[in-house]
């Protein structure tokens, strides 16, 4: 790792997790990062030793990171998802999550301190990740740590907890009392989803494998149905106000469609713009995505009169810190359920893709 002196950042130097206040200003140029030269299996990950940061933006934060969780995007992005958009901008670094503290700031940053304990996530666009010892978010997508959990906790929640949040509170704005039925209750959005919504006082009705029932149960679903060994669209009974389908495929959609209330909601995880875009390119693809969402829509309005749509996780500041709240308060947990040392991430992206862990996998930083 490499440390410039500069005037532009207000930042401290860091050592273990003790941060040490200089009487002068530093940034860091250089870092370890794993970075995806090509599209491949895991085995194309390289973790190398001196990959450049950038400097920082006025707006953004330099983290020095202590864990970062491993999302479905990140495996999906390493075997091509996207290549139209990420392709170009070869070679990337991966991960979404962060935990970890602030180690430099850009001069507009009004709302952390250097040496804070943060956690965040980036927009899945993002092409400099968080699989990194210092990651670059900006100040809308980080929060203070829950006080309550410790880093690699932390790094589990962001990216899964604000895809359900622009889902239920941002999309459908679901109210207390509603019900709602979560596709894939077992996966990490799946649980954030059903406590976001239990903690909005809904009732919340979900499909799981059966190694999931009694976490999902435990997370306030009131019904968890396991589609391994009943058919979803004749245990579940009753009309909902909104689904949200982690699964997005067409069985699961065309079963959900009609679960809903008229003036429901029906949310898909799994959008067709990348992989149009990936078919056809991004000037064509886009716009045949845009056609194809369009015309799901108002045919479900007009069929059903409920509200289709593709969602997608964003950086909200606002959802980020009420998530940080249901964490500290108990209510909102992903658990973590096996670490590995950042020098390890091939095998923590194997054992993802297999399915060799049942749970959240994070990557440790040391
Ligand atoms: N649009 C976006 O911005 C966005 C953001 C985040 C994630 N995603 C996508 O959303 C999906 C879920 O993400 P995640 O982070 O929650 O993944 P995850 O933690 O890996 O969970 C996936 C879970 O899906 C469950 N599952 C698989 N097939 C199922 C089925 N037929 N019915 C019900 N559950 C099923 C499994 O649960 P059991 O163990 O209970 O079987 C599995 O644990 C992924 O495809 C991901 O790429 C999209």
């Amino acid at each position: 790792m490499r440390i410039l002196k500069s005037r532009s950042f207000r930042a401290s130097v860091s050592g273990s997790n003790h941060h040490l206040k200089v009487g002068f200003r530093r940034f860091v140029t250089s870092c370890r990062a794993v970075v995806l030269p090509r599209f491949g299996g895991p085995e194309v990950l390289e973790l190398r030793p001196n990959v450049e940061v950038p400097a920082l933006k006025p707006h953004e934060v330099l983290v020095r990171a202590r864990a970062a969780s491993v999302n479905p995007l990140d495996t999906r992005i390493r075997s091509g998802y996207g290549r139209s958009l990420y392709g170009p901008l070869l070679p990337i670094i991966l991960g979404r999550d962060i935990s970890g503290e602030v180690a430099a700031m850009g001069d507009s940053v009004r709302g952390l301190s250097v040496g804070q304990e943060v956690f965040g996530a980036l927009h899945p666009t993002a092409v400099r990740g968080t699989y990194s010892d210092y990651a670059i978010l900006s100040e809308e997508e980080l929060a203070p740590k829950p006080s309550s959990v410790t880093h690699v906790e932390a790094s589990a929640i962001p990216f899964a907890a604000l895809t359900a949040w622009r889902a239920l509170i941002s999309t459908a704005r679901i109210a207390e009392g509603q019900r709602l039925l979560v596709v894939g209750g077992g996966g990490a959005v799946g649980l954030a989803a059903i406590q976001i919504s239990v903690a909005r006082g809904c009732h919340v009705t979900t499909t799981c494998g059966k190694k999931s029932i009694d976490r999902v149960l435990a997370a306030g679903a009131e019904q968890a149905v396991d589609y391994t060994a009943e058919n979803i669209e004749f245990t579940i009974k009753g009309k909902f106000d909104a689904v949200l389908d982690t699964i997005g495929g067409p069985e699961t959609e065309r079963i959900c469609i009609n679960f809903l209330k008229r003036g429901g909601h029906y949310m898909t995880l799994q959008g067709d713009a990348a992989s149009l875009s990936d078919r056809y390119g991004i000037a064509i693809g886009l716009p045949v995505a845009t056609a194809a969402l369009l015309k799901k829509q108002i045919k479900y309005r007009y069929s059903h009169g409920i509200e289709y749509w593709w969602t997608y996780m964003r950086a909200d500041s606002e959802g980020l810190d009420e998530i940080r709240r249901l964490s500290e308060t108990g209510k909102l947990n992903i658990p973590v359920e096996k670490t590995f040392p950042i020098t390890q991430v091939i095998e923590a992206h194997e054992a993802k893709e297999k399915k060799q862990i049942h749970g959240k996998i994070v990557l440790e930083f040391d």
